[in-house]
């Protein structure tokens, strides 16, 4: 896992405040104290971090009937987030647990490519705890709380989307450099991006998606060019960071993602 804590780029809302910068290197610092295997460290989010979860909660909830897929709807009525306050990591890491097996590492920002993937494959969930910009509650150019708690956890907790997540970090193992980024892109087409077809509408299951209202509705409306999923093809497509995707690739079912993915690695461990 990557040890330092990340500077904030230029373009970050939150560059020009020097209140949020601190109060983020706060949090990042805790998950860098924080050893591998114990319960994530409680976090007293301020009012106005309450407030900007809210914000997020009460854009994406709106959607969320509509737009995302059945499983995630499923598990979002049971999980028991709240709008008035940020869930905590340690929470989060007991529920996953008892569900799937995932389990939360804190981290300080993004963490490498070939390290996250690694933790993957022994279902480990390197998870962010500080909040974006209250000025932007919509966006943020960098994974964050609600990226992760809205997006990724309650997938995590569908075992089909938890074993689509390790058998992708299994697939990196020992991969080459140039592997790891078509892998990265795998996961980006799939645990980020994804969409499914259910009762002939298209829904979200990729977390990017599920964390922000604005691509949310672009992608079930189908406005970017929407495609089969074939492994072999997403690992080779390049994928914009700082704009909408103009590509999604579409299965029928989680489980249908998860063997698609598993006979692509298993080609490639063959060297077919
Ligand atoms: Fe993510």
């Amino acid at each position: 896992m990557r040890t330092g804590i990340i500077e904030l780029e230029a373009d970050h809302p939150g560059f020009n405040d020097p209140d949020y910068r601190q109060r983020r290197d706060e949090i990042a610092r805790q998950a860098l104290d924080h050893q591998s295997g114990q319960v994530p460290p409680q976090i007293e989010y301020t009012e106005s971090e309450n407030r900007t979860w809210q914000q997020v909660y009460e854009g994406l909830t709106s959607l969320y009937p509509t737009h995302a897929c059945r499983e995630y709807n499923e598990v979002f009525d049971n999980i028991g987030f709240s709008p008035d306050r940020i869930p905590q990591l340690a929470e989060i890491d007991d529920y996953l647990k008892s569900k799937t097996g995932f389990r939360i590492q804190p981290v300080a920002g993004l963490v490498e490519s070939r390290d996250f993937l690694a933790s993957l494959s022994r279902r480990i969930f390197p998870s962010t705890a500080y909040i974006r910009h209250h000025s932007t509650p919509h966006y943020t150019p960098e994974p964050d709380v609600c990226h992760e708690l809205l997006g990724h956890v309650p997938m995590l907790a569908i075992p089909e989307y938890a074993d689509l997540m390790q058998k992708i970090g299994e697939g990196s193992l020992g991969a080459s450099d140039e592997q790891i980024v078509q892998f990265g892109r795998l996961y980006w087409y799939t645990i980020e991006f994804g969409v499914i077809r259910q009762d002939r509408e298209l829904r979200a299951y990729g977390a990017g998606l599920l964390s922000s209202p604005g691509e949310l509705a672009h992608a079930v409306q189908e406005k970017p060019d929407i495609r089969r999923f074939d492994p072999d093809e997403a690992r080779q497509t390049e994928n914009p960071i700082t704009t909408y995707q103009p590509i999604l690739y579409e299965v029928c079912s989680i489980r249908e993602a998860f063997y698609l993915v598993a006979a692509f690695i298993e080609r490639i461990k063959q060297g077919l």
